[in-house]
């Protein structure tokens, strides 16, 4: 029998925008293809922001390490667990010559040899030993460590900013999101499925296709659209969304009477086989219950609801569903190039049927981005091509308008402070 939706109505209806006080102006799309505005970016966003650049489940242990390109700058960050737990991120830079020290993306050692000529440091950055060293000039080992970046690590998520100074903590920087986050759980934190692809589109526009689910009905028919639209909810309307100075969450609608389709059979023999049905995380039922009590997941608490999306500004959305986590990185290279990761968290499986449960959700994920990439990819031609100055966004598009109206409010700040003001 079917369930009955009775708040939907007031939800699809809460002029979403103009309640979180933004604009319902049509939006430029300079931002999107504009070489200068990129290069503004890098400098007035990239380089004067918190960067949530990984989990420290990336690192698990002192001696772990990871190493990361933080595009559109051109750092390339090692993150180090240091032999007293402490996670710090370094310029991956030798004081010598300047070579990379380390050419790996990951791995396990306390001490690290540059490979040019030889000095080794340990992973606190301390330089430990250089070759002839008696032959350089008032020479002072202790001066020529790996050069730090400033790190913090919140909630297990760890962040970085490349200002000499911060202008402001990471505290203040997350602002309001933080006490609303706060106490996540992060189910199968440990292990991820990681997807990578390079994009033939600016970074926004790509993060911009996971924020709403109007498309769905479009571009998802045969993956997502009878999950995220039905009867009630047609084209697939926001539950809620949130401004958090620059940051923002919005809240996607879910059919409550989907079911999958007995034609296939193989996904419908897996559904059936799992505790919860939950196909993220492959937690218990008391692990799930847990989970979605927090404030942050399905903040209504209303039936009809599939996902949260939470933008941390600037590139990363945390994303929350029935059954877990799944992160996604959108890795800014050029104004019309972006490296996309995506991080969905799942538990290590230790049965046949939550393995099979995942394989058929991660099948189905993948899936759905590449029906988004193409459109994507076709969206930028589209902003390039000079045809139109503006877009017009409607309410369940909130998340797109309040991030284009974050980044050019960064562009122009002459502060970090003005920017969060
Ligand atoms: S550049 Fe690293 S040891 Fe020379
Ligand atoms: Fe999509």
């Amino acid at each position: 029998m079917a369930t009955k939706v009775a708040d939907f109505g007031d939800v699809a209806n809460a002029n979403l925008t103009q309640r979180e006080g933004l604009s319902t102006a049509p939006v430029p799309i300079a931002p999107y293809h504009c070489r200068t505005f990129f290069e503004q970016e890098t400098k007035q966003i990239f380089e004067r922001a918190w960067l949530l650049v990984g989990r420290e489940e990336e690192i698990p242990e002192p001696g772990s390490f990871v190493v990361k390109d933080i595009t559109p700058t051109k750092v390339n960050a090692l993150i180090t667990r240091t032999a007293n737990g402490k996670v710090q991120a370094f310029h991956n830079t030798c004081s010598h010559r300047g070579s990379q020290v380390v050419y790996a993306t990951e791995g396990r050692q306390s001490r690290f040899t540059c490979p040019y000529h030889a000095w080794t440091y340990k992973n606190d950055g301390e330089l430990l030993t250089v070759p002839d060293e008696s032959n350089f000039f008032d020479f002072d080992k202790k001066k020529c460590g790996l050069t730090k970046i400033h790190t913090e690590v919140w909630e297990g998520w760890v962040f970085i900013n490349l200002q000499p100074e911060p202008e402001v903590t990471l505290k203040e920087y997350l602002g309001d999101f933080a006490p609303y986050f706060e106490g996540f759980e992060y189910l199968g934190a440990n292990s991820p499925v990681v997807f990578e692809i390079e994009l033939d589109a600016n970074w926004k526009v790509a993060s911009d296709a996971f924020i709403e689910t109007y498309h769905i009905s479009a571009i998802h028919p045969g993956t997502l659209k009878d999950g995220f639209t039905s009867t009630h909810n047609p084209y697939g309307r926001l539950l809620d969304a949130k401004v958090f100075g620059s940051h923002r969450t919005v809240s996607m609608y879910g059919n409550p009477n989907y079911q999958t389709d007995p034609k296939h059979r193989v996904e419908a023999f897996a559904a059936s086989l799992g505790e919860t049905g939950n196909v993220i995380s492959a937690a218990t039922k008391a692990e799930t219950a847990k989970y979605l009590s927090h404030r942050a997941v399905n903040p209504g608490k209303v039936p009809p609801w599939s996902m949260d999306v939470n933008h941390v500004f600037p590139h990363v959305q945390i994303d929350s569903g029935p059954g877990g986590f799944w992160t996604h990185w959108f890795w800014p290279l050029s104004e019309n190039r972006t490296r996309y990761e995506g991080r969905f968290y799942m538990a290590e499986t230790k049965s046949f049927a939550a393995r099979m449960i995942q394989e058929l959700y991660v099948s189905r994920v993948v899936t759905a981005i590449c029906e988004d990439i193409t459109s994507m990819q076709r969206t930028q031609k589209g902003l390039e091509s000079g045809g139109k100055s503006h877009m017009m966004l409607q309410d369940s598009e909130i998340g797109i308008r309040h991030h284009v109206d974050q980044c050019i409010k960064w562009v122009e700040a002459d502060t970090v402070k003005e920017a969060l003001s």
